[in-house]
């Protein structure tokens, strides 16, 4: 692909910055958060791309795609692409999804020269922090949907729906066993990030444990944010809202371009 080297470097350039979770302890990722958490969600999304694009819905390229949890249900409906910046979260994706196509790259700048009927960012949108970060990314959602294609986000929160939180989780697997504590505040609500802590509790196959502490800034627009930089990129958006209270924007590329 032409964009290898490009993505290559901004990885790079970006990489002290990414969390733990995505570089270090990526192959953790499946004891952290499992496909099966992800079925009712996926059936939602599959359920408004159906809706919003013009037929016919084939292929569906994924922008931060992760350990490709979601796309272990989205693939059975639709021919899915999928990229990321962290090569880890790649390599547990293909293990999931081998079916799949995978690139490594950037979602504000990778450039695949290819035209999908939809586009998909799910909670990957959140590591976008600033409007101009949040701008290239839905510019790089425009030029890869085809008129009459449906680009769809999905945030964890808009500035009007966040309050701070805690959550638990993780899993066994065969050798390795993982718990967590995730916590969310935002030290500073007038700018346009949020901060969640997580400790991570990793158990080896010999029994010993470990703890790790990942701190992920996170971006937090409110809506009118999100719809104006939407239209500015060239998308008709709209919201709807999921069985979570969150607001997911559906950017609809119209067919003819005034
Ligand atoms: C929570 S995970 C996504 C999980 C995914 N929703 C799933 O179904 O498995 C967030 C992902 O965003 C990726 N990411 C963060 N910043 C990115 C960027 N600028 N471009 C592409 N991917 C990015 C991380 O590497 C990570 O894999």
């Amino acid at each position: 692909m032409t964009c290898t080297s490009e993505v290559s470097n901004n990885f790079h350039s970006r990489k002290n910055g990414m969390p733990k979770l995505y570089e270090q302890l990526a192959s953790w990722w499946p004891l952290l958060s499992s496909p099966e958490e992800y079925a009712e969600e996926a059936e939602f999304f599959k359920k408004v791309l159906l809706e919003n694009c013009a037929p016919p819905l084939r292929t569906l390229l994924e922008l931060g795609s992760g350990g490709g949890n979601n796309t272990s249900h989205l693939k059975t409906h639709f021919q899915m692409t999928l990229v990321d910046l962290s090569p880890g979260m790649l390599q547990v994706s293909r293990a999931l999804n081998p079916e799949c196509e995978h690139f490594e790259g950037d979602m504000r700048t990778v450039r695949l020269d290819r035209l999908f009927d939809a586009v998909f960012i799910h909670d990957a949108i959140m590591y976008m922090t600033t409007e101009d970060d949040l701008g290239r990314a839905m510019a790089t959602a425009f030029l890869h949907c085809r008129p009459g294609g449906v680009a769809l986000f999905a945030p964890d929160h808009v500035r009007e729906t966040f309050s701070p939180e805690t959550d638990h989780g993780g899993h066994d697997g065969e050798r390795r066993a993982m718990r967590y504590l995730e916590w969310a505040h935002d030290p500073d609500p007038s700018d346009t990030t949020y901060v969640v802590d997580y400790a991570y509790l990793l158990r080896e196959p010999d029994g010993a444990a470990r703890v790790e502490h990942d701190r992920h800034i996170e971006g937090i627009f409110n809506r009118e944010v999100w719809l104006r930089l939407l239209r500015q990129n060239g998308f008709e958006p709209k919201i709807v809202v999921d069985s979570y209270g969150r607001d997911i924007f559906v950017a609809l590329r119209a067919h003819t371009q005034v």
